[in-house]
């Protein structure tokens, strides 16, 4: 069977299918097989972890394809106009001509309502997996060498994402997104020195002047967008020059990759992963009614709405301002810097460069230099972890502050009194969460310890000759029956502490 080219599995190596004659036809031009057989030969490991990355790619890539569609309808422009569309509650009242037409194109483009829903709830998703995946990246360590260029890449990205989630919903220019624009325009003023400067730059003049609409426009839909999608090129093309990192356990170690091939599995996987994430930000646009301008109104700049609050993702940025005190610092005798430069420049800007700085301030707290390809777990580096949380507990309180008002009124409490419980928490619970945080990681890695000595409990108590009673413990399953090494050395891989089945019955 193999002298005609067909092999013993009925494979036919020069059959001429047309995707056969394309290749052939490419393959003659440019002899590009040797390069493309090594790339499809890469392998990923697997872990759900993983996927964070993930579903970042895919909602920004369903971000730009809905944002392309937004563009052909959406106007730029400050003009004041009179809204006489067909949605009756705001029909007669003035606004721009920005505000105009995303109501038109909510209520009269034919499933204008839809991709702009999918296009806010993209931004969203996005933003929550980018964190995820940093999350994953920070507990794991694969921050380390020779991976650090990919945190600060990935720093710059996340910072840029909030700016650009931020633009987005400030150039609707409805009641809720001119707030925001005027607390940027406060902060911007801030700025000592060259506050002014600055606020000229941006507005060309004084709040909100003419022309700042069309330059967030300008920013929103091509500056940023091509700077953040010629990162994530250069994210990826790293990740895939260097090799992903994973989890300890044999096969798995410092010197090579245990996963799936590029081709098929690994595409295969990632084609799906797309599809699953444009199907649920479909479902959830489908369904989930997200920032309903019609219900705000335009901007008018005498009135702020109850309850305003940004995106998720910024609701820190406003918790910082809230709960920072009102007072005005002098520096140096002569110069007096506004609550607001503190709360809204210095702080955001403090935590951004040390969460950049992280993987250098590592090096320094642990003295290590090697290059890491095997992840850690959260517990095996119990300070790391605890940072992590400290940080994390940091940000939530300022993030639950930033969303305070809806929650006093929810809740029927005083917002004075929540505001300075806030103040509280923020000094107390970070320090609680490192604390609480390192005992428990030290607490699972005597577990894992114990384990790797003693054996697993198998829940079965004997009694002795003596008379007395003893747990029946069973040897770790790794120990080595020829007699390695005893105890075993934790090598950084799970420990699977679940007793085999005929211990836990009590047959052997
Ligand atoms: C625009 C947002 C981002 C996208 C689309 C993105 C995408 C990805 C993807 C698909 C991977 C490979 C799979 C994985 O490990 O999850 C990856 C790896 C990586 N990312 Fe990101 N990422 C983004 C933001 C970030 C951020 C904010 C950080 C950290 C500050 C970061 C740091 C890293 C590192 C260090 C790796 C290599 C990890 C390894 O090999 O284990 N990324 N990224």
């Amino acid at each position: 069977m193999s002298g005609d080219g067909v092999t013993g599995r009925g494979y036919r190596p020069h059959r001429r299918t047309p995707t056969a004659a394309v290749a052939r036809g490419v393959e003659r031009r440019f002899q590009i097989a040797g390069l493309f057989r090594h790339q499809v030969n890469k392998v990923f490991p697997w872990h759900f972890s993983f996927l964070w990355g993930e579903i970042a790619l895919y909602s920004f890539v369903v971000l730009v394809g809905s944002g392309v569609f937004l563009t052909l309808f959406y106007v730029p422009s400050m003009d004041e106009l009179v809204y006489q569309g067909s949605y009756v509650p705001t029909s007669g009242l003035e606004g721009s001509r920005a505000w105009i037409s995303t109501m038109q194109l909510s209520i009269d483009v034919r499933g204008g309502l839809f991709v702009r829903q999918l296009h806010h709830w993209s931004a969203l998703v996005f933003l929550a997996a980018v964190m995820l995946h940093m999350g994953r990246i920070f507990f794991t360590g694969a921050y380390r060498a020779p991976r650090e260029i990919n945190w600060f890449l990935g720093v710059a990205m996340l910072v840029l994402a909030i700016f650009e989630g931020y633009l987005g919903y400030s150039m609707i220019d409805d009641l809720l997104s001119g707030t925001g624009v005027r607390i940027f325009s406060g902060i911007l003023l801030s700025v000592p020195v060259i506050g002014t400067w600055l606020h000229w730059l941006v507005f060309s003049g004084e709040y909100p002047g003419e022309i700042v609409v069309e330059r967030f426009f300008i920013a929103h839909v091509l500056l940023i967008p091509a700077i953040l999608a010629g990162l994530i090129v250069l994210h990826l093309a790293v990740v895939w020059y260097q090799k992903h990192t994973q989890f300890a356990g044999p096969p798995a170690g410092e010197g090579n990759v245990v996963g799936n091939r590029t081709l098929p599995v690994f595409s295969l996987h990632s084609v799906s992963m797309l599809l699953g994430v444009t199907g649920v930000l479909g479902l959830l646009a489908g369904v989930a009614q997200i920032n309903p301008i019609f219900h705000y109104g335009p901007y008018n700049p005498t009135q702020v709405s109850n309850g305003s609050q940004p995106d998720w993702y910024a609701l820190w940025l406003i918790g910082s301002l809230k709960l920072f005190p009102r007072v005005d610092i002098a520096v140096f005798g002569r110069y007096t810097v506004p609550a607001g430069f503190w709360a809204g420049v210095a702080i955001p800007l403090v935590l951004i460069l040390l969460l950049l700085a992280w993987p250098l301030v590592d090096r320094l707290r642990t003295r290590d230099r090697e290059l890491h390809n095997l992840l850690d777990r959260p517990r095996d580096d119990a300070a790391r972890t605890a940072i992590g949380v400290m940080a994390l507990t940091f940000w939530g309180v300022l993030t639950v502050a930033g969303a305070d008002d809806i929650a006093a009124t929810v809740f029927q409490i005083p917002l004075e009194g929540l505001r300075w419980a806030e103040r509280g928490a923020l000094l107390i619970l970070p320090p609680l969460a490192y604390v609480i945080t390192r005992r428990v990681c030290l607490r699972l890695q005597r577990s894992d310890r114990d384990a790797l000595a003693g054996g697993v409990a198998t829940g079965i108590v004997e009694e002795t000759t003596e008379g007395t009673y003893r747990s029946v413990q069973q040897p770790f399953v790794g120990v080595d029956p020829e007699g390695g090494e005893h105890p075993p050395r934790y090598d950084g891989a799970r420990i699977p502490k679940v007793p085999a089945r005929e211990h836990a019955e009590g047959s052997s």
